[in-house]
């Protein structure tokens, strides 16, 4: 049978359908803000008016389809309950039931079936999250945590007030390719990472603006490789992936690749089209918690924003991989 899965917790609307153990089919429909950051509710809007087109590229055979998942949270609260409300509607006719999935989760599982890697200590770093993940005793524990922002929101931001359309993250990867590092403060407070004194000192920073996207992702890039590699270290693992968009840095996943070369561990990292949000996560990992029972009733469907990865219960892992 075959999984349809809907993501759209912010920025990318987009199904996937899945089966088989193969991405059958994937559309998105990028929201693009025409200037400054993302506004939940333009970004919502943008959603509900291309929901039907996405989801008609994909959904070419209704009857094919076993259940409808979605990213339940966590995400801005007016494009979540747009994705809601879609799915609940199309689950509905089809007569097939729901699954609410974890969107953090979902990056995680998605990595590891595309890198077939079987339990790594996971980087995580998009928009709004950037955390250190492994797997415990049937959850994704987080091992350590931004304590404000999210590092793409960060490197958005920064981007944003240099004159840089969103988002900024690719921008600042090409100008720090010419750069020259400067200094900037690099915050590890035990297991957790703090980012907004890092972009605000580099806001403010007179150097050029190539040598400050070079610090700016020295910095923050050694920090998450810190953390990354004492999770490593401290779990006894021997894997390392990358999701999230960020995820998409050719420096970072250079430095992790170091690390891991170090270490004697094996780094992996997903193709593009699945690193940053997009259906298929949703549609695999619906499909994994669909095989392990994990289905809502309409009540439990309520969307999540503040929904953490160490909330899910995983009982599509064997209890072996404790
Ligand atoms: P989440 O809800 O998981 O926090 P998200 O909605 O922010 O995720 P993602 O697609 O996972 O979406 O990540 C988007 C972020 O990735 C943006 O902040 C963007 O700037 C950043 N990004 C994309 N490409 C690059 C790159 N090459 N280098 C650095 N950052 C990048
Ligand atoms: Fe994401």
């Amino acid at each position: 049978g075959h999984i349809l899965g809907i993501e759209g917790t912010a920025w990318n609307l987009s199904a996937a359908v899945f089966g088989g153990d193969r991405i059958i089919a994937l559309h998105s429909s990028p929201y693009r803000p025409p200037s400054g950051g993302i506004h939940p509710r333009e970004a919502a809007q943008h959603h509900a008016g291309e929901m039907k087109a996405v989801i008609s590229e994909v959904l070419k055979d209704p009857s094919s389809i076993e259940a409808v998942a979605f990213s339940q949270g966590p995400g801005l609260g007016p494009c979540l309950r747009t994705v809601a409300t879609a799915a609940r509607a199309i689950a509905f006719s089809l007569g097939v039931p729901l699954i609410g999935v974890n969107h953090c989760v979902a990056h995680v599982e998605i990595g590891r079936w595309a890198c077939g890697c079987d339990d790594p200590i996971v980087l995580y770093a998009s928009g709004a999250n950037t955390q250190v993940l492994g797997y415990l005793g049937s959850r994704y524990r987080i091992f350590g945590e931004t304590l404000d922002i999210g590092l793409g929101n960060g490197l958005d931001k920064f981007a944003r007030s240099k004159g840089m359309t969103h988002p900024g993250g690719p921008h600042i990867e090409a100008l720090a390719q010419k750069g020259e590092p400067i200094h900037l403060p690099y915050t590890v407070k035990g297991m957790d990472l703090a980012f907004s004194g890092l972009v605000s000192a580099a806001q403010e920073s007179q150097a050029p603006l190539e040598d400050v996207c070079a610090g700016l992702q020295e910095t923050a890039f050694s920090m998450c490789v810190e953390v990354t590699e004492r999770a490593l270290a401290h779990s006894g693992k021997d894997e390392v992936l990358l999701v999230g968009g960020v995820g998409a840095n050719g420096r970072l996943q250079e430095m992790l690749t170091t690390m891991c070369g170090e270490r004697g561990a094996s780094f992996y990292v997903p193709e593009r089209r699945v690193i940053g949000d997009n259906g298929a996560m949703i549609a695999y990992t619906g499909s994994l918690m669909l095989a392990a029972g994990q289905t809502l009733t309409p009540e439990e469907s309520a969307v999540n924003p503040g929904y953490r990865s160490d909330e899910v219960v995983v009982g599509w892992r064997d209890a072996g991989a404790d």
